[in-house]
């Protein structure tokens, strides 16, 4: 099938390899030529800009796009409804909220367009493994992009959750449970490292667990990599980042009334992160004093 691939960044460039692998056809797009060359490269046809990327396909058009969420889905997908016809059908494949998917799709609908919204799992090994592919909307438009989520996907690895919006919310809820997990092989792996007298060595626990014990998964043969580069971890900087899913899942739980307080807590936790001193905590020690007469630690700005 001819695609047209819109986003060559970590996900899109493998993605445009996979579907090439497997005999598709694909034009695809990036703002910058350094973005564009690997593509190339890989024996696909490259256009610098949107409308070029249109003319190249055959009408029903079908195009993915892979660009991070927010302004740039919006400019990309606001660009697309100009100049696609009817039928054409458009794949948000990145992690945009799916409140946002539901109103884009609500904008195709009236010009004939189509609009899927597709979650994507994987990262940088969907390469090799395949992208697992969770996507909402009309039947019609779906059915036909059939061949191109089985290219990505590994077996049994995509599915049609339900209308517009269900795709995105389903990825929303994938990244809230990924937010928990993390949360707590940290907090295990944290005691084990702070047992001091017992020496554990964490990289060989990671290994054991990984061996039928029922805390094995992708995520601890991940960790025991990552601690057999580095044991103790100490070139790397406990700051973590967040990138929208997790304050979703959060928010979602709050509007229908579902207590996730894991998910929360895990979210919060990040954000602890990235303080260096947290005020919060300077005023319950500061209150213990007044209270108490508890000892304070100065910060050393007296
Ligand atoms: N990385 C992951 O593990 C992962 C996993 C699942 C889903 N996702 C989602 O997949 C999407 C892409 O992620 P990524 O990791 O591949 O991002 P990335 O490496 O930052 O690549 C983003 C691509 O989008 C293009 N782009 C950026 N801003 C744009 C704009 N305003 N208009 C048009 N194109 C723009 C960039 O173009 P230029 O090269 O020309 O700048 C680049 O080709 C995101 O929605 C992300 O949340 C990522």
């Amino acid at each position: 099938m001819k695609i047209g691939f819109v986003g060559l960044g970590r996900m899109g460039l493998n993605m445009v390899q996979r579907l090439l692998n497997d005999g598709h056809e694909i034009v695809a797009y990036a703002r910058k030529e350094s973005s564009r060359e690997p593509a190339k490269k890989m024996g696909a046809e490259t256009v610098a800009s949107l409308e070029a990327l249109v003319d190249k396909l055959e009408a029903p058009r079908k195009i993915w796009v892979m660009v991070p969420e927010g302004e740039a889905t919006e400019e990309t997908i606001r660009e697309l409804w100009n100049l696609l016809d009817k039928g054409d059908i458009v794949v948000d494949g990145g992690n945009s909220n799916y409140k946002d998917s539901i109103r884009r799709a609500k904008t195709y609908i009236p010009k004939g367009l189509g609009f899927i919204d597709c979650g994507t799992s994987g990262g940088i090994w969907g390469l090799k493994i395949g992208y697992c592919l969770m996507y909402g909307g009309e039947k019609e438009f779906v059915a036909q992009l059939e061949p191109v989520f089985k290219s990505l996907a590994p077996k049994d690895g995509y599915l049609h959750v339900g209308p517009s919006g269900s795709g995105h919310f389903v990825k929303m809820m994938h990244n809230g449970i990924e937010y928990a997990i993390l949360q707590a092989y940290a907090e295990g792996f944290e005691i084990l490292n702070a047992k001091k007298e017992f020496n554990i060595d964490l990289p060989s626990v990671a290994h054991l667990w990984n061996q039928g014990s029922v805390v094995r998964s992708w995520l601890l043969e991940l960790a025991e990599d990552a601690l057999k580069k580095d044991p103790k971890l100490e070139n790397i900087k406990g700051y973590v980042d967040d990138s929208g899913e997790g304050r979703w899942s959060a928010k979602e739980a709050i509007d229908i009334d579902v207590p996730a307080p894991t998910i929360t807590l895990a979210l919060f936790e990040r954000f602890r992160s990235r303080q260096e001193q947290s005020f919060g905590n300077k005023f319950i020690a500061a209150l213990r004093n007044e209270f108490g007469g508890h000892e304070v630690k100065k910060s050393g700005r007296i």
